[in-house]
């Protein structure tokens, strides 16, 4: 559009906006600049309009009819078959069959505004960040099994100029070459009438797809391509908001393999019948996970004979997939559900408000009941899940920390060894040890004159 013309968008995108009702968008383009005009078309033009008003009309129908929920049967931290599936993930780890992904795609709204959630400290004494401490475990599995692990990151238009930054300023974290990213889509928050919200005059209030967008990113972003050119059959998936999850699991991996499990979930116990996490059931006899918003409370609370809670299976969002699932999986429309968030915006004459809005998030764990052969591993939450959410409170910078710290205290105290009194001695990163076997190791290594 030149500056010359008329106040007006591309006539067929209008066109398009207006027939679906959402005009709106452009009630203030008199008044942008150049640059925004154009930023604005261009984020317009990526708006599925038809899918938006879908998703709207049938953002109350609820996904479930119904069905019948029933435990599922998970594999205990104590099953028989642990040994053979260590050697079987160790086998292909040391075949470099295994690529990790991480989705750090999301708006850390609970967090508070700021840098990517991948950018916060976590580091209890360094202050080394998230992504650091993953790179850190990238770099150590990859050192250990002797082939460099692909890495792909999710992340999307709220973030991944910020991410990329981050990566280069700090050199890659030495894993150059290794690391791609995708990016996730985005959809437009809609108001109580459906009419899309304005962030301010000249931008469209857009939301990321959710960690189930990851699917589509991967594919259409060319890393299951990538993947694939470097030998990868399983990923390892993982949220960038949880320092303590070991992507690396030899166990974890050998079931999946041993399994022929196309998808795999890591579970713990519920600290209590009403922790507000998703559970690992049977629904209408095919694995799921349902949110606890959708669990029953009666069902919440009820036991099992041995006084276990009978849907007490809380998924941590780790994940091993197949390559071949992810690629069958291009296409398949995993279902959307709606939150109702404040949103920061503008009303019709320009002022800025908080909008009760909708968002529309797809999730991983939709994929389940479409796997062939799903498993459920037990861990340990203090070993393996402490996510970092809140900006204060439960899953807290504050939290965060003392599990960290917790978990190296018990690898000490396992091995009959002294934990530095001094928490400024206590932190010991991925690269050092990124769980118990690898920490007896680093201790043997230090015992023995090792230059740690
Ligand atoms: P959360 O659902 O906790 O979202 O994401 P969030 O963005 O971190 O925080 P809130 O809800 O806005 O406060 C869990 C993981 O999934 C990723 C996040 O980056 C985080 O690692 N995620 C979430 C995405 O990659 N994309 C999304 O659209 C949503």
């Amino acid at each position: 559009m030149s500056s010359a013309g008329p106040p007006q968008p591309e006539p067929e995108l209008l066109a398009a906006f207006r027939d679906a009702g959402q005009e709106h968008v452009f009630a203030f383009w008199s008044e942008l600049d150049e640059a925004r005009r154009a930023e604005l078309a261009r984020q317009a033009g990526t708006v599925d309009l038809a899918l938006v008003t879908r998703l709207f009309r049938e953002a109350d129908a609820g996904r479930l009819a119904n069905p019948e929920i029933a435990p599922f049967p998970v594999i205990g931290a104590d099953d028989a078959g642990r040994g053979r599936a260590r050697a079987a993930g160790q086998d292909a780890l040391g075949r470099g069959v295994v690529g990790f992904v991480t989705v750090a795609g999301g708006q850390a709204t609970r967090l508070g505004f700021g840098p990517p959630k991948g950018a916060r400290a976590v580091g209890p004494v360094s202050g080394k960040s998230l992504f650091r401490w993953h790179a850190e475990k990238v770099q150590a599995t990859s050192l250990r099994y002797g082939h460099a692990i692909p890495w792909a990151i999710m992340t999307s238009d709220a973030n991944d100029r910020a991410t990329e930054e981050l990566f280069e300023a700090e050199g890659w974290f030495g894993l150059e070459g290794q690391v791609r990213f995708v990016r996730q889509q985005m959809l437009p928050a809609m108001d109580g009438t459906g009419r899309i919200v304005l962030q301010d005059a000249g931008r469209i209030a857009m939301s990321p797809n959710g960690h189930g967008g990851v699917i589509d990113a991967l594919g259409r972003g060319g890393a299951l391509d990538w993947f694939a050119e470097r030998g990868v059959e399983y990923l390892s998936y993982f949220q960038v908001d949880n320092p303590l999850v070991n992507p690396a699991d030899p166990v974890f991996l050998g079931f999946q393999v041993e399994r022929e499990s196309e998808m795999s979930a890591k579970v713990v116990r519920k600290r209590d019948p009403l922790e507000k996490a998703g559970v690992v059931v049977l629904l209408g006899g095919r694995p799921g996970v349902l949110e606890y918003t959708e669990l029953p409370e009666e069902l919440a609370r009820s036991e099992d004979s041995d006084g276990h809670l009978r849907f007490g299976w809380a998924n941590i969002a780790a994940h091993v997939f197949t390559r071949t699932f992810l690629e069958r999986m291009q296409g398949w429309a995993l279902p959307w559900h709606a939150a109702r968030k404040s949103v920061p915006g503008i009303d019709q004459e320009g002022r800025a408000v908080h909008v009760p809005a909708l968002k529309f998030e797809t999730f991983i764990f939709d994929a389940i009941p479409e796997a062939r052969n799903f498993l459920a591993l037990e861990t340990s939450r203090e070993e393996e899940f402490a996510p970092l959410k809140n900006a204060e409170g439960e899953n807290s910078p504050v939290t965060v920390r003392a599990a960290i710290l917790a978990r190296t205290r018990r690898w000490y105290s396992t091995l009959g060894l002294r934990a530095p009194e001094d928490p400024d001695l206590l932190e010991i990163g991925p690269l050092e040890a990124y769980d118990l076997e690898t920490f007896a190791e680093y201790v043997g290594r230090v015992a023995g004159g090792g230059q740690e």
